[in-house]
């Protein structure tokens, strides 16, 4: 490289680390129903790597670093634990969290903090022992037939008070520490919460307050499945959706004084995550089939008018069925939640949900569980626990990576489109402006699959759950497309009085850190004429479309 070119790359390197506002908060926006997280006041892609649940002290923390560098994140998303900060009442020590982003800051990796306090996957588990250990002044809730359960009550004033203190501390701690570079952009408060077993507190107090109307930002917000009185107690107007949708209401008023309080010290974006129920199934009362009062996608307009400081309420992916996955997005995309996939299993047929989570137009995404420490959450995740588990994700992030805050500023003006490979490996279309894209799976890269010499023996990746496409629209006639064993053939919707259509350049390359493009080749010849093959490596390619 001659001396004037390599100043050019390195400043030009330089300026993409080095943010022209790096002063701006992060922040969500919205437009037309499209959302973007602004990082450094601009949308950021938010390509995640969360890590294990112990992994939330220094030591643990050199397994992270390799890992997420192996798998090309740019965003790390950690616990940060009740216990760990407050182990005594009203001391805190915040040391991890002032290692952890400095650690990120040497790694050029941003950071998501996951408030793991009064619950974590429903459990009071992390919270501090001078907590777990005094069921009177924080209580757990009660059963109808008066056993308590393991679950601390949304109701106790006490608990809130406790949680609200610490998070309020760590977030004044955040400012202190990272306001200027912002190096943490989210933080997730509490984490999969709800109650399994018993579908809300029937305590005194909690009765007592069953009993009462409900309130009006609710009622505004949540319609009944099955028309009850416009107003009253929560028995009369939901009837028997009653109880999980009041201990919901209770989970998220209590949530969300914790996020207020926190937002006034240091103003991120917040949010929930959810371990998901039936997506697709017809919504009946909870029957001990989820953790009743989490943010499940039916309950998510309680959540909104309980807790309107939390600005996402997000789904947590780990059922591989491709219908319960296409049911998931659909269900939590909505002009007021923005799409984030905050955790998603590690298991190789997961990859493939990638493309259909950001060609969706997602915020972000995260593999859970991506560093080596010798454990697996099979059969959530995968088996793998070494770096091999990570080698079906990381070529997708190198190619997201290379194109991200393009693909963030496209997902906001609605240009972005996913398809993933289902279980029946059937053709997929996306239909796009003027265009439509028709998407196959387990082809040879030449003819069809219907040629004798095709038809007597499939290729390799047939049959797999590998296939991914995600597309975005960047002007009437032009097309990015990343994708992975798949085929891609680009038709018109319209003529326009044409005769036909064509490709009119398929160039295979890559974006420099300027934003510009760099083509490598041009697919012509064999490489078009049987659409657009996309293999095991995850390639950018630039398509121009013509009428003739
Ligand atoms: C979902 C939870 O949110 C994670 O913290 C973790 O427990 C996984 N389930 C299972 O590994």
């Amino acid at each position: 490289m001659k001396k004037h070119s390599f100043l050019v790359a390195a400043l030009a390197a330089l300026l993409a680390l080095q943010p022209a506002r790096a002063a701006e908060a992060p922040r969500l926006v919205e437009r037309d129903g499209r959302h973007a997280l602004m990082v450094d006041g601009a949308p950021f892609l938010m390509l995640g790597a969360q890590v294990h649940n112990s992994s939330n002290y220094p030591a643990a923390l050199k397994k992270v670093w390799p890992a997420v560098k192996a798998m090309q994140a740019n965003t790390v998303e950690v616990p940060v634990a009740w216990e760990q900060v407050e182990p005594v009442e009203g001391k805190f020590d915040f040391s991890f969290v002032d290692i952890l982003v400095a650690e990120a800051r040497q790694n050029q990796v941003r950071l998501v903090l996951l408030w793991f306090a009064t619950w974590k996957n429903t459990s009071p588990q992390y919270v501090p022992a001078w907590v777990k250990f005094n069921n009177q002044r924080f209580p757990r809730m009660v059963g109808p037939d008066g056993k308590t359960s393991y679950c601390l009550s949304p109701l106790g004033d006490e608990t809130l008070k406790a949680d609200k203190r610490a998070f309020v501390a760590l977030m004044t701690h955040l400012k202190k520490i990272d306001q200027d570079r912002h190096t943490v952009i989210m933080v997730q408060v509490e984490n999969e919460v709800g109650t399994w077993g018993l579908v809300r507190d029937f305590g005194a107090k909690a009765q007592a307050a069953f009993e009462q109307d409900v309130p009006t930002a609710v009622l505004a917000r949540k319609k009944a499945p099955v028309p009850g009185a416009a107003s009253g107690n929560w028995r009369a107007v939901y009837g028997d959706y009653a109880d999980e949708y009041f201990h919901a209401w209770a989970m998220a008023r209590y949530i969300g004084e914790i996020a207020k309080a926190g937002r006034a010290a240091y103003d991120l974006p917040l949010f929930v995550n959810n371990a998901l129920r039936d997506q697709v199934a017809p919504i009946k009362p909870w029957n001990s089939d989820f953790a009743a009062g989490g943010p499940n996608y039916d309950v998510i307009d309680i959540y909104k008018a309980a807790a309107p400081d939390i600005d996402i309420v997000a789904p947590d992916i780990y059922n591989p069925d491709a219908r319960q996955f296409a049911a998931t997005l659909n269900n939590f995309q909505r002009r007021d939640n923005a799409l984030f996939v905050p955790e998603i299993s590690n298991a190789a047929p997961y990859a493939r949900y990638l493309y259909g989570i950001l060609g969706r137009g997602a915020i972000g995404v995260a593999p859970f569980g991506v560093e080596d420490s010798d454990y697996s959450n099979y059969p959530l995740g995968a088996k793998l626990t070494d770096a091999r588990m990570l080698a079906p994700f990381a070529p997708i992030y190198a190619a997201f990576g290379n194109v991200q805050r393009q693909w963030a500023r496209w997902a906001l003006e609605g240009r972005t489109h996913g398809a993933v490979e289902g279980e029946d490996h059937g053709d997929q279309s996306i239909a796009m402006k003027g265009w439509k894209a028709n998407i196959s799976f387990g082809q040879w890269q030449f003819g069809e699959k219907e040629w004798p010499s095709n038809a007597k023996e499939a290729p390799p990746q047939a049959g797999q759950l590998l296939g991914g496409v995600a597309i975005a629209q960047i002007a009437d006639d032009e097309f990015v497309i990343i994708g992975q064993h798949a085929r891609v053939r680009i038709e018109p919707t319209a003529l326009q009085g044409k005769l036909g259509s064509m490709i009119a350049s398929a160039e295979e390359g890559r974006f420099d850190a300027t934003g510009r493009w760099v083509m490598e080749r041009r697919w012509n010849g064999d490489q078009v004429d049987w659409g657009l093959n996309l293999t095991a490596r995850p390639v950018i390619l630039k398509v121009k479309m013509g009428r003739y």
